[in-house]
């Protein structure tokens, strides 16, 4: 038998439950702790995509990222059927890749229709590889390279241009290029909008005091250079406000802004095509976190952008968002294997497990929260409050404060809600530990995405200088 939450299941994981999994296309995975696939099987263990977690592990090995390919592809058509439900102009969403780069997460975005966001040569392969086709790939980044530049111009995606070095270093390339380019490069511009929102400082891009894009007081002088570059081709103009958002005002005001600047771009006959509002829809880490869904927060942006198009008589622009976080992130869990413990008396029980800072750096980056369960003891109840800590060289190396579990025994399997965002992406090899490996569940099936690193990989771009001899007794 197969069960999911109930009212009674407040106190064991079975809380963490999606809402239902019968009526999963109402629910947005944003607002969901786990995968919308997640239940707990006869064993009491959590299964994903059909899968029980502790069979994953036993396969796998741990720490394991475990993708559920049904929230992701929920939350990848619910972004696209609610532009298409809610804003009468042409629209694309855009992943934005540096959630979590890779071939299979990339190629699935892609096979749902969305475009790709990415921000360094590297992302750029990445989605070329994973069969993206390049009129969909955006190049963002405040500092790209020349290199990077050249291989955005030859591969044929947007470019959208973050400051004047970048704009000229352009305009040079092209003119050099000219005989070679069939017709003039795509660029989009990025501005600093100036708007406010509570989040994390370090996540914060839209206020004006931001390394990203070009101040707004420069935008006539930007547009007039333009008017003198025949081959670069202005289609539309971006900004991004932030990350990990819950409010809605931030981007209801930018709609207005962006429109403001289309307006301007268009007195210096520049015919603006797209606008692109960015990313920053929120996720649920905790209970307490409340974002709007994927539906709502695109039917309020549609709705700004159309009442700012009318009230200015201005066409509407095709428009673009690049969610990163809200379409990922709940579609991953991490799964780990419990080992020491240490109890400090009046003070800290600590549990540790086989992963911690180097597969997920978000607690000791930004003291970021998650949500644990115990994936083979589902439904007991939660009687300890334990600090759940990485097996890193570094005491801030704790990856939940102050959990709630059932009591636990070294082997348990210890999943961590809502890692599919910013933790395979931002993953080291600190203390040299290998990264571990990403496993897809869905469709029946089990497919390796990432292999776990071996030590091999860890020595893979070392050399020792030859004349460095190691010799016994040397010292
Ligand atoms: N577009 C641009 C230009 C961005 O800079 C970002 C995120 C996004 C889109 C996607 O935003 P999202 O939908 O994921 O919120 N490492 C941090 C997050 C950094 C976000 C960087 N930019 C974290 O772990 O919270």
């Amino acid at each position: 038998m197969v069960s999911t939450k109930s009212a009674t299941d407040t106190n064991s994981g079975l809380q963490y439950l999606p809402k239902s999994t019968e009526r999963d296309k109402e629910i947005s995975p944003n607002q969901e702790l786990l995968p919308l696939t997640a239940k707990v099987n006869n064993l009491d263990h959590l299964e994903i995509g059909g899968w029980d977690v502790t069979t994953l592990v036993q396969q796998f090995g741990s720490p394991l990222y475990i993708l559920d390919e049904h929230t992701l592809r929920t939350a990848c058509r619910q972004y696209r059927d609610a532009w298409k439900n809610y804003y009468p102009g042409e629209s694309l969403v855009l992943y934005a890749s540096k959630a979590w780069s890779c071939l299979a997460v990339c190629a699935i975005c892609g096979s749902e229709g969305l475009g790709i966001d990415v921000v360094s040569g590297g992302e750029l392969y990445t989605a070329v590889q994973a069969g993206i086709s390049p009129d969909k790939i955006y190049f963002h980044g405040n500092n790209k390279s020349q290199t990077e530049l050249i291989l955005a111009i030859e591969t044929g995606c947007i470019i959208v241009v973050d400051n004047w070095l970048e704009l000229k270093t352009l305009a040079n390339l092209t003119n050099e290029k000219k005989s070679q380019l069939q017709s003039p490069i795509k660029i989009m511009l990025r501005f600093t909008p100036g708007i406010e929102c509570h989040t994390h400082e370090y996540i914060r891009t839209g206020h004006l005091d931001s390394k990203f894009g070009f101040d707004p007081n420069q935008l006539n002088d930007v547009f007039t250079f333009l008017t003198e570059q025949p081959l670069l081709s202005l289609i539309g103009l971006h900004a991004h406000i932030g990350s990990q958002i819950f409010e809605v005002q931030p981007h209801q005001d930018l709609a207005n802004v962006m429109v403001d600047a289309m307006a301007k771009a268009m007195a210096y006959n520049l015919p603006i095509k797209e606008i692109n509002v960015g990313g920053g829809l929120g996720i649920r880490y905790t209970e307490s976190d409340d974002p709007p869904s994927i539906e709502a927060w695109i039917q309020i942006i549609s709705k700004a952008m159309v009442d700012a198009c009318t009230a200015r008589q201005l066409p509407l622009p095709k428009l673009l968002c690049e969610p990163g976080r809200s379409i990922i992130g709940p579609a991953c869990v991490t799964a780990y294997t419990v080992g020491s413990e240490k109890q400090i008396p009046e003070i800290r029980t600590y549990i540790s497990v086989d992963g911690g800072m180097s597969d997920n750096p978000r607690p000791i980056t930004y003291e970021s929260l998650y949500r644990v369960v115990v994936a083979n003891k589902l439904s007991a109840s939660l009687t300890e409050t334990v600090t759940i800590a990485g097996k890193h060289c570094e005491s801030g190396d704790v990856l939940v404060k102050n959990a709630m579990l059932p009591v636990t025994q070294p082997g348990d399997c210890l999943v961590v809600m809502g890692t599919g965002a910013y933790n395979y992406s931002m993953a080291s090899n600190y203390n040299r530990l290998p990264r571990p490996a990403a496993v897809l569940v869905g469709n029946n099936e089990v497919n390796l995405i990432i292999q776990r690193e071996t030590y091999e990989d860890l020595l893979r771009q070392d050399t020792l200088p030859t004349r460095i001899v190691i010799v016994e007794d040397s010292i």
